[in-house]
């Protein structure tokens, strides 16, 4: 299924949980009203979005503020930080070779985001207070990896990539939002087409023709080990896994360099007030680090994450390895070996732009979003640095895409505000109490429900369990501060008061 049109999506969105909502209620004012649709409790037994209708049940979880998120596919607004982020990479994973996939629908089955890739059944990942769902069997994908199935039957080429928004319920912080945007990419051989039928010797040729480069690497550990990253040994050999974990670390690390060289290339041409942003890439002319560690995912063995060495701290920007050999035989290509991976672009933005706040990217104020143009504009200085060592490698086939970073176009001032409060006593819900065992994930999705994108922080400051009574109480620290203007005090108390009350309701603890 495709999204069809905004305006439908946007139309759709509107009031959705309580199609009933009452006359007097349309009455009140518009902030009331708001509340009041996106609040009610009870929840209508069908959900529309775009063209299609899905019946809720029991599993139903998902706020309107979601929902509302879902026409905005920044990864596809033509000078968005994310969407140009994505079109770097892309350039490093070129047709024919690689078909790239940008509107695949974010409504998946369970079966799709997590049957398909061996997901145990009992992974955390499943659970409601992870993963907003529509129905039992339908979700909002948490990950890209959820169309890596479908993609592999559709057989249409080698290799392809995948950009999408995601979904997940998180914690609230300056790098955490509940939509964030992956890119999956991978790249197959198949056995029977391939030259003498030996994969590894196909694999090492095509290895041949990627860039090289001269960054420092890190790589400490084998191909494979035997416990912590098996070899699938019923399917590879020992010299396939060999080849095609060179090929895909290669493949990345040219990503990587031509990232980070766009960034360096950046922050040197760059405006005095975005060099002093608290976030700007180190402009140091430290040599690039990165190093691989192994890692574990239920759809690929081997398996690595890449951390890249960034401001003193090594930041993890993928995870990858190689597919788990079950999805293309269940995807009717048994003869086809490879690698997968899938990598955050909102991180990527981040330090590409030097953006320091994950909320500005859902900005829809002119300041932000002019700043950053097409790219590939300002290409006059290219000749000059065209294989300069600019991030401490050097690789062939690097342009400058004059990549602008972010400058700030004010700093208003925060709002924090405390709310402490008793959970309930019963920890399984009856019908006395109908509320699911607490979760932390609901409180910060109320907040956030309630906050929306005025919620720069929230952080658990304290937490007891009252002598005698056995209760626990919690404290919860909200920052309220917005990227666009001062808020008045009345107006965060308002917000804040709103939220104690919501907490109340929905999850049935007692303010103290
Ligand atoms: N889907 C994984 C995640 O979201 C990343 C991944 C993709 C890992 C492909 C391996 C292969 O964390």
């Amino acid at each position: 299924m495709r999204l069809k049109s905004t305006a439908r999506f946007i139309r759709a969105a509107q009031c959705r949980w309580n199609s009933s909502i009452s006359r007097s209620a349309r009455q009140e004012n518009q902030f009331l009203k708001d509340i009041q649709c996106r609040h009610s409790s009870t929840k209508p037994s069908a959900l529309t979005i775009g063209n299609e209708t899905y019946p809720t049940d029991s599993w139903t979880n998902i706020p309107d503020s979601i929902l509302d998120a879902l026409p905005r596919r920044l990864h596809l607004q033509p000078s968005h930080p994310i969407s140009l982020t994505r079109r770097l990479i892309e350039s490093r994973f070129q047709s024919p070779t690689y078909i790239h996939h940008n509107t695949l629908s974010p409504i998946v089955s369970v079966a799709q985001n997590f049957d398909s890739l061996g997901f145990p059944l009992d992974h955390p990942g499943r659970s409601r207070t992870d993963t907003y769902y529509i129905n039992a069997a339908t979700v909002l994908r948490t990950h890209t990896s959820a169309h890596q199935a479908d993609t592999f039957a559709l057989n249409a080429s080698p290799g392809f990539l995948i950009s999408a928004d995601v979904y997940r319920r998180d914690a609230i912080d300056r790098s955490h939002y509940p939509v964030f945007h992956q890119m999956e990419g991978a790249r197959m051989w198949d056995r029977r087409k391939v030259l003498g039928g030996d994969i590894a010797k196909a694999v090492w040729a095509d290895l041949e023709t990627l860039p090289t480069h001269s960054m420092q690497v890190s790589d400490p550990n084998p191909t494979i080990h035997p416990d912590r990253n098996p070899l699938q040994a019923t399917h590879h050999t020992h010299e396939e896994a060999e080849a095609l974990a060179a090929h895909l670390k290669r493949s990345i690390e040219a990503v990587v360099l031509e990232i980070f060289t766009q960034a360096r290339l950046a922050s040197l041409s760059t405006t005095p007030s975005a060099k002093s942003s608290s976030s700007s890439i180190a402009t140091s002319e430290e040599p690039l680090q990165i190093r691989w560690i192994e890692a574990y995912f239920p759809f690929t063995s081997p398996s690595w994450e890449l951390e890249v060495l960034w401001q003193g701290t090594w930041l993890e920007v993928l995870g990858c390895g190689i597919v788990q050999q079950t999805l293309p035989i269940n995807a009717g290509v048994p003869d086809q070996v490879g690698w997968a991976f899938g990598l955050g672009l909102e991180r990527i933005a981040m330090l590409l732009f030097g953006i320091p706040d994950i909320r500005l990217f859902w900005s829809k104020d002119e300041r932000f979003l002019s700043q950053f143009g097409e790219p590939g504009r300002s290409l006059d200085h290219v000749e000059k640095r065209a294989g300069v060592s600019a991030a401490g490698g050097t690789i062939e086939g690097i342009r400058d895409w004059g990549i602008k970073r972010f400058v700030p176009f004010s700093k208003y001032p925060a709002s924090p505000r405390d709310v402490a409060f008793w959970l309930p006593l019963t920890s399984s819900p009856t019908s006395s109490n109908p509320n699911p065992p607490f979760h932390e994930n609901d409180v910060m999705e109320i907040i956030r429900d309630i906050g929306g994108d005025l919620v720069e922080d929230a952080q658990m400051l304290d937490d007891f369990v009252q002598k005698g009574t056995g209760r626990k109480s919690l404290c919860y620290r909200i920052v309220y501060r917005s990227l666009e203007r001062t808020l008045r005090g009345e107006d965060v108390s308002d917000l804040h008061t709103k939220v104690g009350e919501e907490l109340v309701r929905r999850l049935g603890v007692a303010l103290r």
